[in-house]
């Protein structure tokens, strides 16, 4: 039940982001950025935003178009996380990184390409006829994706690599809350921020999910199955990496996970049987293999 709602959902944003890719033309540049963005992928965060926009009374054409936006960040995000210079991965999603199948200047401008396309998504009244509302969106995203979010995130999980001594459980927890949690959260607000009602709910129900959601990654670099997670897996330790799991253990990172699932389905009481699809989400964040 619960996979063919993220199914069907991640054929919406995949139709709007083919739209948005036709308008923009063929040339390389296009093409690595369509690569890497229609690629497969889970399309989590296009769900929190569409999920969030039937929450809260939002047009599906409008919602679709958030979503794309936030997945056009996360897949620059992607591409940059797999360079050489950073994670320096040969495999994202199954297939050849975008460095490894054209070079690593077509991968960095595409990635940078992807990011302001993102933003243009928003820029346009086809998202959102009120400018407020656009103007709230564009800087949400840019909170959440720049200098003290997904960016000040990969910074600080790359030093992370050299630090003198492992991380502390609370610098652990702040480093994925920017680096991974910030994007989940900006995904759940959009559709309160689109339908001009309070965001509380859905960010605290964001800030557990995405703890759980990095935590999990965490876990499945120890233990899981390469094939199903298409990407390569025991970086973190090959790395040198302090992670919930370093810190933890693997049963304590579990436990860790399940409290958050716990935390974020009390945050939707208040939706009552309406809040089940995000419960869902939340579970299958903490029991996915890919
Ligand atoms: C992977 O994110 C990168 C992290 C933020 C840890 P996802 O696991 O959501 O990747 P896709 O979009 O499903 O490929
Ligand atoms: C990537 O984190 C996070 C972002 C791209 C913001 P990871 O480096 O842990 O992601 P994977 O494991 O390569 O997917
Ligand atoms: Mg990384
Ligand atoms: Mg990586
Ligand atoms: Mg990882």
């Amino acid at each position: 039940m619960f996979e063919a709602a993220l199914a069907a959902d991640a054929e919406r944003v995949e139709t709007c982001l083919g739209g948005i890719f036709d308008d923009l033309g063929q040339d390389t540049l296009s093409e690595a950025m369509r690569y890497a963005v229609l690629s497969g992928g889970k399309r989590l965060r296009a769900f929190l935003v569409l999920e969030g926009a039937r929450l809260y009374g939002v047009r599906p054409q409008h919602a679709d178009r958030a979503a794309a936006a936030v997945e056009c960040i996360h897949a620059y995000s992607l591409i940059h996380d797999d360079l050489p210079a950073m994670d320096n991965d040969d495999l994202r999603r199954g297939k050849p990184t975008v460095h490894v199948k054209w070079d690593e200047a077509t991968a960095i401008l595409a990635g940078d390409a992807l990011q302001t396309l993102g933003f243009q998504i928003l820029a346009s009244t086809r998202t959102a006829a009120d400018a407020n509302i656009r103007l709230r969106l564009i800087t949400a995203l840019a909170e959440a994706a720049g200098p003290r979010g997904m960016v000040l995130g990969q910074m600080q999980d790359i030093a992370a690599e050299t630090a003198p001594q492992a991380l502390s459980l609370q610098q652990i927890t702040d480093l994925q809350a920017n680096k991974t949690g910030a994007l989940f959260t900006w995904a759940a607000e959009a559709g309160p921020v689109m339908g001009n009602a309070n965001t509380g709910i859905m960010r605290a129900y964001a800030e557990a999910i995405g703890l759980a959601f990095q935590i999990t990654d965490d876990i499945l670099d120890v233990t899981g199955d390469p094939e199903k997670a298409g990407k390569r897996l025991n970086k973190d330790r090959a790395a040198g990496k302090a992670t919930f799991v370093t810190l933890l253990g693997l049963d304590g990172a579990r436990r860790k996970a399940a409290e958050l699932v716990e935390e974020a389905s009390d945050h939707l009481q208040s939706f009552g049987g309406t809040g089940d699809t995000l419960r869902q989400l939340a579970r299958f964040i903490i029991e996915r293999e890919m």
